[in-house]
């Protein structure tokens, strides 16, 4: 049988319950991509007649972990932005993402500046996840019709995050929902 929604939630439970850390994350990551090469998954979640939007596929009740699936149709570029003191997966159902992982140059000391540094840059494929432990800070850019299933150790909307404006190099509280 192929690889499902509720065998990824039974493995990620199972995988955060014994290590909530780096490790039981890329066992959820890896467990994304098996779950990303099940069409029929993809399919129903994440094909064509899936409407627009961002929709909720699942909240643990006990370890408040979600999956949610981003149904874009617009081509979009974010800003490079963190996940608090979260972390997300973002693995990819359709066309691409093309990541970019940055670091601070600055010490920090400031926390209305900084400055950034691209130090990866990468194009996430159909099938493929990747992941962003605790505070490391990405920004993405995907073309019109770029579908992706998001990890995040908790709901987002709940924590405080930062975006980044390269061009003024300050940072910006984010709200709810702003970036992905
Ligand atoms: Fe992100």
């Amino acid at each position: 049988m192929a690889y499902d929604l509720d065998q990824f939630i039974a493995d990620c439970r199972a995988a955060l319950s014994r290590d909530p850390g780096p490790a039981g994350r890329e066992t959820v990551r890896v467990n994304l991509e098996r779950l990303l090469s099940n069409r029929d998954f993809v399919q129903r979640y994440c094909g064509d007649d899936v409407p627009q939007g961002l929709k909720l596929l699942y909240e643990d009740p006990g370890l408040k972990f979600q999956i949610l699936a981003h149904i874009n149709d617009k081509a979009r570029v974010s800003p490079p932005h963190d996940h608090g003191d979260s972390w997300a997966i973002y693995g990819q159902a359709t066309k691409y993402t093309d990541m970019i992982e940055w670091e601070r140059e600055d010490d920090g000391a400031d926390p209305a500046h900084a400055k950034l540094k691209p130090v990866k840059k990468y194009r996430l494929n159909p099938g493929h996840a990747g992941i962003y432990q605790d505070g490391k800070i990405h920004s993405i850019d995907y073309p019109d019709g770029a579908r992706f299933i998001r990890v995040t150790g908790t709901n987002l909307d709940n924590i405080d995050r930062v975006r980044f404006d390269l061009k003024t190099g300050e940072v910006h509280r984010m709200t709810p929902q702003q970036a992905t």
